[in-house]
């Protein structure tokens, strides 16, 4: 249902009828329960063009408002607000749909985008770190909030495969006879050692140069231990893919060797517009307003990562048919997309209808405030983190004796990984974030496990019902007046999620959910005996709704609910 759009149409009828020519009708949610459900705060810009009191236009609008539906009373307020409130029998009417259509009260877009996530893209060279973890999180949810919305998605991992730094890995993995995820457990710990061996053996280091040379020449040997390294490395991100259950696969990654032989096609292109100069040997392009060029192909013939996203740009655009491409990656980037966002749309690389969006986050910080990394300064493995999640998760379930030792453990998964997940989902994704193992496991507050136990206690009252339920919903105190607005908030909100590609609104309006169940589960008992029939099922029709909202929205985060914990 698409509350807010329903309340300003028939503002702007009002304002119509008045005479009165706004561009566009917002109201917004009322802060306070005696302001009503709704506020208009239109009126007040206006008066100046009208050359009116704000308070008197007012009320001339508010007696044209239709108060026979949707609306039940308007009122001024103050110097020119209008508070609304809504109908309980009305709103009862939608809750009832709600509860009865197959999505929530969600509807399939009827203007589905083509959108392209480009998400994760760990580099092969190292362990995955917290970046790529944040980006893996935020992009799978945003992915499956713009499908659950009816856009057409397209999952791109675009992986670092491809650089000079390989030349030195795989001349090691040759001389180590590496060939396995068992024998190369540890890829920072090769790195390092193969790093080492770079710095000490000249011989070595020649090696590793003339088998960097071979890649890019594409010699089969040195393809083959290349895509044996790649293979393995990219084992170990799937290991954390299937623990985390994002929905990335294999078919999905397009890694930046993909763009190879499209980066000469970039060059010429940006040459043939007239964009490119060379300086200092380099082939650059000058942004206007910016002192320092955006090189794309260096003096020694070798492309750069701006090269590579600008290949990738032009694919989306021309093969994908993308009209939105959206970029979960770390916000020290912003920079880079800028820039390659402005030369691929001022040289025809990109549609000038596309939507270019660059999806930053910030940092994950330990509970000191600094860069979450080991004690010796090292990437945190995510494996061991994930792991972890799910050892604290199994020792907070407060009942293990109600579990089989089985039961037990698919729980601790699915709360240890819910809360690793929804505490970076939980937060503007702009912010840095403090990974806080206390604060995301706990029962208080904001939090993944407060939505699954809201959700098992909502299971729990089906446990101990076994009539049929009701689809008539009565609307008599103000709690489930509150709690019934609210649902139907939901495809509100995850429009305004999907337009501004931002998980943490979910979030908040989920806890806003759960919470007012507590309350209204609290006040207004349900299977009591003195209850009367119609009440009952009323209330317990408004019980199933809020398990389906919470289940959908958190489905929508990539995170499981459990029917009891
Ligand atoms: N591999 C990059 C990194 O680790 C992220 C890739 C992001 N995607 C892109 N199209 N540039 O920083």
């Amino acid at each position: 249902m698409k509350l807010k759009e329903h309340i300003n149409t028939l503002i702007a009828q009002a304002l119509k009828q008045a005479s009165i020519t706004v561009d566009k009708v917002s109201v917004t949610e009322a802060t306070k329960p005696e302001f009503g459900d709704y506020q208009f705060n239109g009126i007040m810009p206006l008066a100046k063009t009208l050359r009116r009191n704000p308070r008197e236009i007012a009320e001339d609008v508010v007696a044209l408002i239709d108060t026979t539906d949707a609306i039940s009373k308007v009122e001024v307020a103050g110097p020119g607000f209008i508070n609304i409130w809504l109908n309980p029998l009305w709103v009862a009417k939608r809750v009832e749909e709600m509860l009865q259509g197959e999505r929530v009260g969600v509807e399939i877009s009827t203007n589905p985008q083509e959108v392209i996530v480009d998400y994760s893209g760990p580099n092969m060279a190292k362990e995955m770190h917290v970046g790529h973890l944040r980006s893996t999180i935020i992009g799978d949810t945003l992915a499956n909030l713009f499908s659950f919305l009816g856009d057409s998605v397209v999952r791109q991992n675009h992986i670092g495969d491809w650089g000079t730094q390989f030349g030195m890995l795989i001349a090691y993995l040759e001389e180590q006879s590496v060939n396995s995820m068992e024998n190369l457990k540890d890829l920072e710990e090769f790195y390092k050692s193969a790093k080492k061996r770079f710095d000490e053996s000249e011989e070595f280091a020649l090696k590793a140069r003339d088998y960097v040379v071979k890649i890019q020449s594409g010699d089969a040997h040195c393809l083959r231990l290349w895509q044996n390294f790649i293979d393995i490395s990219l084992q170990h991100c799937e290991e954390v893919y299937e623990k985390l259950s994002v929905k990335l696969t294999r078919d999905d990654v397009r890694a930046e060797s993909f763009y190879n032989k499209r980066l000469p096609q970039v060059v010429s292109k940006l040459q043939e517009s007239g964009a490119l100069q060379v300086s200092k040997g380099a082939k650059c392009v000058f942004l206007e307003g910016q002192e320092t060029p955006v090189i794309v192909q260096k003096g020694d013939g070798g492309y750069l990562y701006a090269t590579t996203d600008l290949a990738s740009l032009w694919y989306r655009s021309e093969v994908l048919d993308a009209n939105r491409v959206v970029y979960v990656v770390d916000a020290r980037q912003a920079e880079h997309f800028k820039q390659v966002f402005r030369i691929s749309k001022e040289n025809g690389l990109v549609k000038e209808s596309t939507n270019l969006e660059h999806i930053a986050f910030g940092t994950m910080m330990d509970k000191g405030g600094k860069p979450f990394k080991t004690r010796d300064g090292g990437t945190v493995k995510l494996i061991n983190l994930l792991d972890e999640a799910v050892i604290r998760a199994k020792k907070s379930i407060r009942e293990p004796q109600n579990h089989s030792e089985e039961e037990l453990n698919t729980l601790a998964k699915t709360i240890g990984i819910g809360a690793i997940k929804y505490a970076d989902l939980s937060i503007n994704r702009e912010s840095n974030y403090i990974f806080d193992w206390d604060k995301m496991l706990s029962l208080e507050g904001n939090t993944s496990l407060y939505q699954q136990y809201a959700y098992a206690r909502i299971m729990s009252i089906f446990r101990k019902y076994d009539g049929e339920i009701g689809s008539e919903i009565i609307i008599a105190t103000p709690i489930e007046h509150t709690l019934s607005i609210a649902l139907l908030r939901f495809e509100d909100i995850l429009l305004r999620a999907s337009k501004d590609a931002s998980p943490h609104q979910i979030t908040t309006y989920l806890y806003e959910v759960a919470t007012l169940f507590m309350r209204f589960y609290e006040q207004n008992p349900i299977l009591k005996e003195e209850i009367d029939e119609p009440t009952k099922q009323s209330r317990l029709a408004l019980a199933l709704l809020t398990s389906k909202v919470i289940k959908q929205g958190l489905d929508i985060l990539g995170i499981e609910v459990v029917d009891r914990i």
